[in-house]
This record gives C-alpha cells, structure tokens and sequence, in this order.
C-alpha cells in the first residue's frame, strides 16, 4: 500500500479548488438566474454545504491523466460539474423521511429539513435535470460524431435505472420495508450487496471517469482499464462509506452514524464483519494501485495514491 504523499494531498486539494471555481462561477449562476426563488435557495444550500467533489476529481484526472494536457478543459470541467449535480440530487433523495431518513448532510442539516419535503424533492428533480443539460453543451466534433450521444449513454449508465437509481430502488428493498426480501437476495446476498454498491455508488463514479476519458482522442485504448479501476474504486468507497457509517466521528462525516444499522440496511459491515470488511479495503487498494499502472505514467501519483487516501478517510 502506498504511503499518503503530501504532494498526493496538494493535487487533489488543488483540482478540488479548481473545480470549486469553476462552479461557483460558471454554474450556481445557471441556477441563480430565472429560477424561483425558493427552489433555487433549496438546490444552492444543498450545494454550497460542500462535500468532497469527488466524482469531478475523477473526471479532471481521468482526462488529464498519461496525456498532453496540463489543465482540464472547459468540457472536462463542464462533465465534471454534471456528475456533481447529479451526485448531490441523489444525496437529497437519499435522505428524504421517505428513503433514508436522514437530517444532516455535509454537516447541515439535509434539505428537506430546512425547505419541506416538496420543495427537497424538486430541487432534487432540478440538479438532475440540470445535469443533463450541462451535458448537452459539450462542443459537437465534426470528426467524433458519436461524442455526444456517448457522453449521454455514460451519464445515464450512471445516474439511471441501471446505475444510481436502480442500486437506490434494491437498496430500499433489503431494508425489509416492503416485507421480507426476494428470496434471490436472501439466497446469494453477497452477489446481491455487491450489485447493489456497484450501482447506487459505483456506477456515477464510473461514468466520471469515463466522461473524462471520452473527451480524450485515445479515448478508446483505456477505455477498458478505466472502467476495471472505476468498477473497484466504486466498490471501495461504498466499503469505506459503510464502515464510517460505524466508526466514523459525525463532525467528520457531516451525518449521522449508526444509521445503516438503525434501519437494517445490507452493508458491507452488517454482511461480513468490520474486520473482514477491512481486509477487503486492503484487497482493493492493492488491486486499484497496481491497475493504475496502466492508467497513468510512473511520475504520475494521482491514480496510484487515490485508493489508499480512499482507504483511510475520515470523511
Ligand atoms: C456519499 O457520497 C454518498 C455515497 C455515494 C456513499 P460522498 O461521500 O461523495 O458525499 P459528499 O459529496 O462528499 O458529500
Ligand atoms: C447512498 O448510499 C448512495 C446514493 C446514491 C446517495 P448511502 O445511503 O449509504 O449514502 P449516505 O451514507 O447516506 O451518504
Ligand atoms: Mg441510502
Ligand atoms: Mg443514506
Ligand atoms: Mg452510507
């Protein structure tokens, strides 16, 4: 496993404040302007709250990774800013009183608890709505005719029936709500926790990384290792968001902990034990540094370091 660089940690707060930039500058006024008021308040407060930026992280540096370019482009920072509208519609759904019921999010408490459920759940409706938008102003290629319509089917893949949404719907399912759980899930449940983190999680993850490398001209020679590196990524930061669901400080995580085990939710946790479970974060590291290899250069960091940060976060 590899150490943590300071310099690891330079680059990744330098791409986040560059992102940040860009979308303070370039987005929220997409949102400011027009909008009704309440509405727009409701999806600015749930994105000024913070958060990580991780997904345009990814796409930043899947797009600059191994290339000639020393600064994402306007599309990558555009794709970049869809994943994140995206994301942060699918936490305010996620902790609606009819999902996960939660009241802090990114250490605020959660929409619907400062605007109603109504209004929580059309801000959510705007951010995605407004993602697939910001999709649609990537610059058409007179030579790359499939550019956007690929740019569409990843961003779908990731935010929809069989990415995020779907994982969310199976994910309700198995916390016994609606009965006892198909006998399918019962039978095989660690086929079926893995299905579920891979979608509800993983596959937005993956569609940042991928939205990056179609912006590329060699887009299709990594395509395939980058969907490898994208598909455990996922899985490894579902496994670190269960065990910090456990172990992790609420002032760090900015929610509340216990809550997996409050509503009986399939984790990684409640299936396989806490030690199990990090056995397997180490598995995935090891596995994640060595595909980076193929990701990026031998002095590049950012892919090789990525999933032993991933490993040890705090929040
Ligand atoms: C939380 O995502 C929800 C999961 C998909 C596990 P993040 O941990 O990326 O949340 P923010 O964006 O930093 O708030
Ligand atoms: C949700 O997973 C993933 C999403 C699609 C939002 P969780 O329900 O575990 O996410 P947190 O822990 O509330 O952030
Ligand atoms: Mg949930
Ligand atoms: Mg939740
Ligand atoms: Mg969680």
């Amino acid at each position: 496993m590899r150490q943590v660089s300071s310099e690891f940690s330079e680059l990744i707060s330098q791409r986040k404040a560059l992102f940040g930039r860009y979308f303070v500058n370039h987005i929220y006024p997409l949102i400011q302007k027009n909008t009704h008021k309440r509405l727009a308040s409701a999806m600015l407060y749930s994105l000024e709250a913070g958060g990580k930026k991780f997904r345009p992280i990814l796409t930043i540096s899947s797009f600059l990774a191994n290339g000639n370019e020393s600064e994402p482009s306007k599309d990558a920072l555009l794709l970049g800013a869809a994943c994140e509208l995206i994301h942060t519609y699918s936490l305010i759904h996620d902790d609606l009183p009819s999902m996960d019921n939660d009241d802090l999010r990114r250490g605020i408490p959660t929409c619907h608890v400062k605007f109603g459920e109504s209004t929580a759940i059309l801000a959510g409706d705007g951010l995605n709505a407004l993602g697939f938008y910001l999709a649609s102003r990537v610059l058409p290629r007179e030579d790359d005719m499939s550019l956007l319509p690929d740019i569409f089917e990843i961003l779908h893949n990731g935010a929809g029936i069989l990415g995020m949404v779907g994982g969310q719907s199976e994910d309700l399912e198995l916390d016994g709500r609606f009965g006892p759980p198909p006998e399918s899930a019962t039978q095989n449940p660690q086929e079926t926790l893995t299905r579920i983190h891979s979608r509800k999680t993983g596959a937005l993850i993956n569609s940042a990384l991928l939205l990056g490398n179609r912006l590329r001209r060699d887009n299709k020679s990594r395509e395939d290792v980058i969907l490898s590196y994208g598909n455990k990524l996922g899985l490894l930061f579902q496994l670190t968001d269960d065990i910090l669901d456990v172990e992790g400080i609420q002032s760090d995580i900015g929610k509340t902990p216990g809550k997996d085990a409050d509503k009986g939710k399939l984790t990684y946790v409640t299936l396989y034990g806490m030690e199990d479970s990090k056995r397997q974060v180490i598995t995935l590291i090891e596995e994640l540094e060595s595909l980076a290899e193929s990701i990026e250069s031998p002095n590049e960091i950012f892919f090789k370091t990525l999933p032993s940060y991933l490993g040890s976060r705090k929040n």
